[in-house]
């Protein structure tokens, strides 16, 4: 009996659901207290486009100070030079799900640019206003990155194997246990070479260095609410291995890297 794609992520997402939830019955009175349901300021439609923009720019801001962009492209850079092994001199296929502003992808384009690497860019965001100003930023600098308005969880758009590597940074949190396997899910279907999630990982101990940050860096109180509830939402790395799971990914890594982040791909 053949299963249709809606039937198909449906029943990733019950998994997902389920999973989870089994993780989060035994977890300890310190996880229970930390762990945060409500939505963030970027998640309400009601959120002004100027504050999600300065929201957006924020996150930049706090990943540039966390390294974050570094270990992306080192990694991404990686897949990519694996890609281009399967391309034969065509350029290697990027996706960026959940780009936001489009801040990674026009890092990358920069740094394929000096690697002399042919690249193709492209960047899928639930939000049209944010679609709306990244491509008007990439248009504006002379770049060659498309984006389009596309939901993480059903990447309809995309066929099996359309791109050589999917991306999606600081999404996993936003969404719940059954919409976050549904995207590991779609990441692994679109992507022919290889996918990477890189997102927050919900303990303890990073609280308080998040506080502090937030404080010296000045940030407003959009992103000083924003930021904490990311944190208190982000799943732990046994719980995105229970996703890769429920998304039947069967040869699945993941790694906890310091200080706060969780980090999956194919093995
Ligand atoms: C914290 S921002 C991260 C943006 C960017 N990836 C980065 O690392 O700077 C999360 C982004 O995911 C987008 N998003 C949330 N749910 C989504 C979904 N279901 N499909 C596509 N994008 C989504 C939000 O609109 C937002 O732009």
């Amino acid at each position: 009996m053949t299963t249709t794609r809606g039937e198909r992520l449906a029943a990733i997402a019950a998994r997902g659901h389920r999973s989870v939830s089994a993780l989060r019955q035994k977890a300890d009175v310190v996880d229970r207290w930390l762990r945060h349901e409500g939505p963030e300021l970027l998640d309400l439609g009601t959120t002004p486009t100027g504050v999600r923009a300065e929201l957006l720019a924020d996150v930049e801001r706090i990943s540039r100070w966390l390294q974050v962009h570094r270990i992306l492209v080192d990694r991404v850079g990686d897949m990519i030079r694996q890609a281009r092994r399967t391309r034969r001199g065509k350029p290697v296929r990027v996706l960026d799900v959940g780009a936001g502003s489009g801040g990674f992808l026009f890092r990358l384009e920069d740094w394929a640019h000096r690697q002399r690497i042919p690249i193709e860019l492209l960047g899928v965001e639930v939000d049209e206003d944010t679609v709306r100003l990244a491509q008007r930023q990439a248009d504006e600098e002379g770049r060659r990155v498309r984006f389009s308005a596309g939901d993480a969880r059903d990447l309809e758009a995309f066929a099996d194997g359309s791109v050589d590597i999917a991306v999606s940074t600081f999404v996993l949190h936003h969404l719940d246990p059954g919409d976050a396997a549904c995207v590991l899910a779609e990441l692994d279907r679109v992507a022919a070479v290889n996918f990477l999630s890189f997102d927050l990982r919900r303990n303890l101990a990073s609280v308080p260095a998040l506080w502090a940050l937030l404080r010296v860096g000045r940030f407003g109180a959009p992103t000083r609410h924003d930021a904490m509830v990311s944190l208190r939402k982000g799943y732990t790395e046994r719980e995105v291995l229970a996703l890769l799971a429920a998304a039947e990914i069967p040869h699945h890594a993941v790694a906890a890297l310091p200080p706060t982040f969780v980090v999956a791909s194919r093995a």
